[in-house]
């Protein structure tokens, strides 16, 4: 298995350029089902995740070409055959039940697995299902599957009782094609959910914001031929600057508009960073001093993104007194903690909070690798750490994060990847 080795402490400086967002690519990629035309979508990421998501849509029929540099695809899927997602291509990936909005949708048939837990919580489906349900899909669980069919899908109102960003697009992909209008209220509004939205729009959808968090959708009876280009990766963008804030760092960060991470900036400046921004891009320098937070609390866009809860932690580690992060998103997104306490960090996990005594000298160590973010997290922390350390089961980032060692390196970071 592919480890990470890294030598440290480094200074990260130079220039890096954001790939293309996993989290907005996966349900754009899902809502192709929509489609009757080709559609070209631009600006993926070249990660596991957009790999899997292709393989469940070829599973379906669909046919894909890639464009040279593999970061376009053209996507036909006027010979859909199949509505089965199955358990195999939806267990290494939740997006895969992004599926099920557009295949019911467009099909009324759809069998899709339910993807499990994970490493960071339970992470359940019930608002995806009761929000299809209203839209009159009939669906029964059966060994680990949804089975589920509609006549048509009729547009309807929903409030979902939480906000939820998956949801919130499987419901957006059902009614773009629904029967009447579709509202939708207590939507999330994480700009990848915009994305899809703007995407959809380009095809012919007709979906409109009448309020802060509330959607009105005409269903249409056909999407139009489009191509479009999909948005910068704001958690890798958040990663990279976090990255020069702990290592008294000169960063350029490209590809990204600044505003849409403005939390996560506001944040970097309180403890200290220096940063401009200009229209796509940001420069962060880090200071020598570390100011702590008192308290974080993740929370749906626009608040603090659990996606950069850990990488956060790293940084408040090494700041000069106590700093709080209250998770509120997932129940069990600490994992990195054990694994940072092994390179001397100092902190204290109760429930939802987790208490960091700053300050802390990290010395290189063995580390493993646990879900996505919390991986990305132990990269940086090593990057911070005196010596070499070791990463292992580095896969979990590949599905997220694209070439990480090679833009690392290219910043000055010490990484190889051995196996
Ligand atoms: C979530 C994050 C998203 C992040 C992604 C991957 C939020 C609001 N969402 O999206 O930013 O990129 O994880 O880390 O920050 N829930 C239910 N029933 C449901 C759906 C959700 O109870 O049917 C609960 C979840 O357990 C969770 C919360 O609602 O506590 C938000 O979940 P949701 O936004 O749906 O999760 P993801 O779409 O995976």
């Amino acid at each position: 298995m592919e480890k990470f080795v890294i030598k440290g402490p480094c200074r990260v400086k130079g220039a890096v350029s954001v790939s293309g967002s996993k989290n907005a690519a996966l349900p754009i990629l899902a809502s192709t089902i929509l489609f009757d035309k080709t559609v070209e979508i631009k600006n993926l990421p070249r990660v596991k995740d957009i790999e899997t998501m292709i393989n469940l849509l070829r599973s379906l029929g669909s046919k894909i070409s890639f464009s040279k540099n593999k970061r376009a695809v053209k996507i036909n899927n006027s010979k859909i055959k199949k509505t089965f997602a199955s358990y195999n291509l939806v267990k290494t990936m939740r997006a895969g039940i992004l599926v099920l909005g557009p295949l019911i949708s467009k099909y009324g048939s759809a069998t899709v697995s339910m993807p499990g837990g994970c490493q960071i919580g339970v992470r359940p489906i019930n608002y995806h299902l009761s929000g299809l349900k209203k839209l009159k899909m009939n669906y029964e669980i059966k060994r680990g599957y949804v089975y589920a069919n509609a006549k048509r899908i009729v547009g309807s109102v929903i409030k979902f009782p939480k906000i939820s960003v998956g949801a919130t697009e499987n419901l957006i992909m059902a009614s773009t094609l629904a029967s009447g209008k579709t509202i939708l209220k207590n939507c999330a509004i994480e700009p990848e959910i915009k994305d899809l939205i703007n995407f959809l729009k380009t095809g012919g959808a007709k979906i409109k914001w009448i309020g802060k968090r509330t959607l009105e959708i005409y269903g249409v009876k056909s999407l139009d031929s489009t191509i479009y280009s999909v948005m910068g990766d704001r958690i890798e963008a958040g990663t990279f600057c976090i990255a020069s804030a702990l290592t008294q760092g000169d960063l350029n960060v490209n590809g990204l508009n600044p505003k849409i991470i403005n939390t996560e900036i506001n944040l970097l400046k309180k403890i200290g960073a220096k940063i401009k921004t200009k229209k796509n891009q940001i420069i962060i320098k880090g200071s020598k001093k570390i100011k702590n937070l008192s308290l974080i609390t993740t929370k749906e866009y626009p608040g603090f993104a659990t996606d950069l809860q850990a990488q956060f932690m790293v940084l408040l580690c090494k700041a000069k007194g106590r700093s709080v992060i209250q998770e509120n998103i997932f129940e069990n997104r600490y994992s990195h903690c054990a694994e940072l306490r092994r390179l001397g960090a100092s902190i204290i996990v109760k429930s939802k909070k987790a208490i960091i005594y700053g300050g802390a000298d990290f010395e290189g160590a063995e580390l493993m690798s646990s879900d996505l973010r919390a991986s990305v997290a132990l990269v940086l922390a090593a990057i911070a750490s005196k010596g070499k350390s070791i990463i292992h089961r580095i896969y979990h980032l590949s599905r997220g994060y694209e070439n990480l060692d090679k833009k690392l390196k290219k910043i000055g970071v010490n990484i190889k990847k051995i196996r």
